[in-house]
């Protein structure tokens, strides 16, 4: 069971974690990206191990964010490093369908991810890169090796997916936040230092704090002593763009 405790620091006017989703549209889905996280801000060691930084009450959590929306997209390099199953397991829900962004067709055919379950598998891939059976495949041209984040989402809107779950890794998630296409960030906080390894976030440099990110937040402390900051970003989510905006191979 989820124990949250309101400490009293944040703001008040956020909405409760477990508030339903608000819906997204067909241009512009609904975005939560979620970091399961050491002290020192990793979520991974050097050899990639994350099996599992976060406490129970911490994993349920992010099962009860699975449930909440219609589709969890993660990098390949997750995958890979994983094997997760991305289903929902730990809390009563549906499981969302599962979306993999593998430009390069990497992604192995016996992956746990792509298992015939009866949940919709989408490859997000660049054209002409070989894909796994057993999923639907997207492809989307690659500007600098780099699918813009914003085609991924108009794609999976196009779908029909109006509130997604960008569950990791760091490249992925940083990706979209550069963009400015996250509404909400759940950081779940183990209290344990790795220090080595990955970083949750790697986003483009600034100069002065001035030009770091202030969202509003608010911090929940779990019954396994993780703690989750939850983060407002919408202040900084960029407007759709018209469809005339749009490369030809987006529209
Ligand atoms: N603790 C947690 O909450 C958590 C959650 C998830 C994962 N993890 C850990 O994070 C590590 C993986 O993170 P990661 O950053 O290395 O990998 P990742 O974000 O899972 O995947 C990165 C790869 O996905 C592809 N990709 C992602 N965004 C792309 C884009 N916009 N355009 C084109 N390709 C894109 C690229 O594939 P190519 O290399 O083929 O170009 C890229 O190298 C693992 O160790 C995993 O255990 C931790």
């Amino acid at each position: 069971m989820l124990v949250y405790v309101w400490n009293g620091t944040a703001d008040e006017t956020l909405s409760h974690p477990f508030d339903p989703f608000p819906c997204g549209t067909a241009e512009q889905p609904f975005v939560i990206a979620q970091l399961g996280q050491s002290l020192d801000g990793r979520i991974a060691t050097p050899t990639g191990d994350s099996k599992y930084i976060n406490g129970g009450a911490a994993l349920d959590h992010l099962h009860a964010i699975r449930a909440r929306v219609d589709a969890v997209l993660v990098g390949i390099g997750t995958v890979v490093a994983d094997d997760p199953l991305l289903t929902v397991r730990r809390v009563p829900g549906r499981s969302p369908a599962r979306v993999i962004l593998d430009p390069s067709g990497r992604l192995p055919c016996d992956a746990r991810v792509l298992a015939d379950d009866g949940v919709p598998r989408i490859v997000i891939t660049r054209p002409g890169a070989p894909v796994a059976q057993g999923a639907d495949c997207i492809a989307i041209e690659a500007d600098g090796g780099v699918i813009p984040p914003r085609a991924i989402l108009r794609a999976l809107g196009a779908c029909g997916f109006r509130r997604i779950l960008v569950e990791g890794g760091a490249r992925t998630i940083s990706a979209f936040m550069d963009a400015g296409l996250v509404d909400r960030l759940h950081v779940l906080v183990a209290p344990l230092i790795l220090g080595s390894g990955r970083n949750g976030l790697d986003l483009a440099p600034i100069g002065p704090l001035s030009q770091a990110l202030r969202p509003r937040a608010r911090a929940h402390l779990l019954a396994d002593g993780n703690v989750l900051f939850d983060c407002d970003l919408s202040a900084g989510r960029l407007p759709s763009e018209p469809l005339s905006a749009l490369a030809p191979w987006e529209a």
